[in-house]
C-alpha cells in the first residue's frame, strides 16, 4: 500500500510517499522559516499564501524522489488539523482535488495522531497500551493510545503549550527564531542550576501542565536587574545582558531544565499510571536535546522502551 501524504498545518509545506505504513521513500519539507523570523513568530497569512506557492512542486518532488507517477498511489492522505486554518486549506484543497482526480481514496489524518506514529515509521509495530507525549508550539498533550484508532487524552496543558514558551521566551531575550532550537543549542553551554525556576506541578496526581508561569518568571528575573526598553532587546552579549548577573545562556538551561522536568515527570507518572507498555514522545520540542536525554535516562529507569523519533520526524512533516 503506497501513501501519498500531505501536511500544511501550520509553517512547513510537506509531501512525503510511504510504503506499508512504515517505509518512507520520499519525505520533503520546505520551510518557511525565513519569511516568519523578521515576526518572531508565524504569521497565518503569509503562511497561507506561501504554501499555496509551493505546494505543487513540493507534491511533484515527493512523487519523483519515490520514483513514482501518482497513479502509482493507493490512496491520499492529508492533515485536517488542528492547525493555521487557511494553512490547512491549501493541502486539503490540493489533496482533495488529486483524490477526486484520481479517483483514490481521501483519508483525512488528525495532526497530533500523526506526530504520535510518527515515532512507528521504520520501527517495528508499538506493543500498546502506548503513553504519547505530544510536545509542539500549539501543543502540550499526554495521550493513552489503546491502537490506532484509540487515542484518548489523559493531560493537557491549561495555557501556554511549552514550544510556545520556548518561542516567547526566546523573543523576549531577542535570541532569534525559532525559538526552541536557539534555546536547545545556546543552553548547552549554560548552567542549569543557575537559577531555579518555578515548576508547576499543578493539584497533586494531575497530568496537565502549565508553561505560562515560568515564561513570566523569566521576565521577571531579568526585569529585576535591568529596566531596559523591550525595543532595545537584550541579545546574548548585548549592553543589556551585561548588567545581568549571570550569562543569558544560563538563564535559557536554567529555563529549559525547568520545562524539561515537568514533562518528564509528568510523562513517567502517566507510564505508571497507565501501565503502558512503552512511551512515544513526539512534536516539535521532542527534538530537544536537553529533553531527550532526560526522557532516555528516566524512561530506562522505569524499564520501559523509549520510542523518540528523529528530529525531522518530530517537526511538521508529511510521512
Ligand atoms: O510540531 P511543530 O513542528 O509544529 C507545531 O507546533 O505543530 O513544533 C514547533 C515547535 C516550536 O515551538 C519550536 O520552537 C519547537 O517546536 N521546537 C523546539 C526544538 N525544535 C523545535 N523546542 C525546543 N527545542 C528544540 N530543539
Ligand atoms: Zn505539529
Amino acid at each position: 500500500m503506497i501513501v501519498l501524504g500531505i501536511e500544511s498545518s501550520c509553517d512547513e509545506t510537506a509531501a512525503a510517499v510511504v510504503e506499508d505504513g512504515h517505509r518512507i521513500l520520499s519525505s520533503v519539507v520546505a520551510s518557511q522559516t525565513v519569511i516568519h523570523r523578521s515576526y518572531g513568530g508565524v504569521v497565518p497569512e503569509l503562511a497561507s499564501r506561501q504554501h499555496v506557492k509551493v505546494i505543487i512542486p513540493v507534491v511533484s518532488e515527493a512523487l519523483q524522489r519515490a520514483g513514482l507517477e501518482l497513479s502509482a498511489v493507493d490512496a491520499i492522505a492529508v492533515t485536517k488539523g488542528p492547525g493555521l486554518v487557511g494553512s490547512l486549506l491549501v493541502g486539503i484543497g490540493v489533496a482533495k482535488g488529486l483524490a477526486y482526480a484520481t479517483g483514490k481514496p481521501l483519508v483525512a489524518v488528525n495532526h497530533l495522531e500523526g506526530h504520535i506514529v510518527a515515532a512507528f515509521l521504520e520501527e517495528s509495530p508499538p506493543s500498546f497500551p502506548v503513553v504519547a507525549l505530544v510536545v509542539s508550539g500549539g501543543h502540550t498533550n499526554l495521550y493513552v493510545v489503546n491502537n490506532y484508532s484509540n487515542v484518548t487524552l489523559v493531560g493537557r496543558t491549561r495555557d501556554d503549550a511549552a514550544g510556545e514558551a520556548f518561542d516567547k521566551v526566546a523573543k523576549f531575550l531577542d535570541l532569534g527564531y525559532p525559538g526552541g532550537v536557539v534555546i536547545d543549542e545556546l543552553a548547552r553551554s549554560g548552567n542549569p542550576s543557575a537559577i531555579s525556576f518555578p515548576r508547576a506541578y499543578l493539584e497533586k496526581d494531575s497530568l496537565d501542565f502549565s508553561f505560562s508561569g515560568i515564561k513570566t518568571a523569566v521576565v521577571n528575573f531579568v526585569r529585576k536587574y535591568v529596566d531596559f526598553n523591550q525595543s532595545e532587546g537584550i541579545g546574548i552579549s548585548g549592553a543589556v545582558a551585561k548588567q545581568l548577573p549571570v550569562q543569558i545562556a544560563d538563564i535559557v538551561a536554567s529555563f529549559q531544565e525547568a520545562v524539561v522536568d515537568v514533562l518528564v515527570v509528568k510523562t513517567c507518572a502517566a507510564a505508571q499510571r497507565f501501565d503502558a507498555s512503552q512511551v512515544v514522545v513526539a512534536g516539535g520540542v521532542a527534538a530537544n536535546s536537553r529533553l531527550r536525554e532526560r526522557l532516555r535516562e528516566e524512561v530506562t529507569r522505569l524499564g520501559l522502551p523509549l520510542m523518540l523519533p528523529r528530529a525531522e520526524l518530530c517537526t511538521d512533516n508529511a510521512a
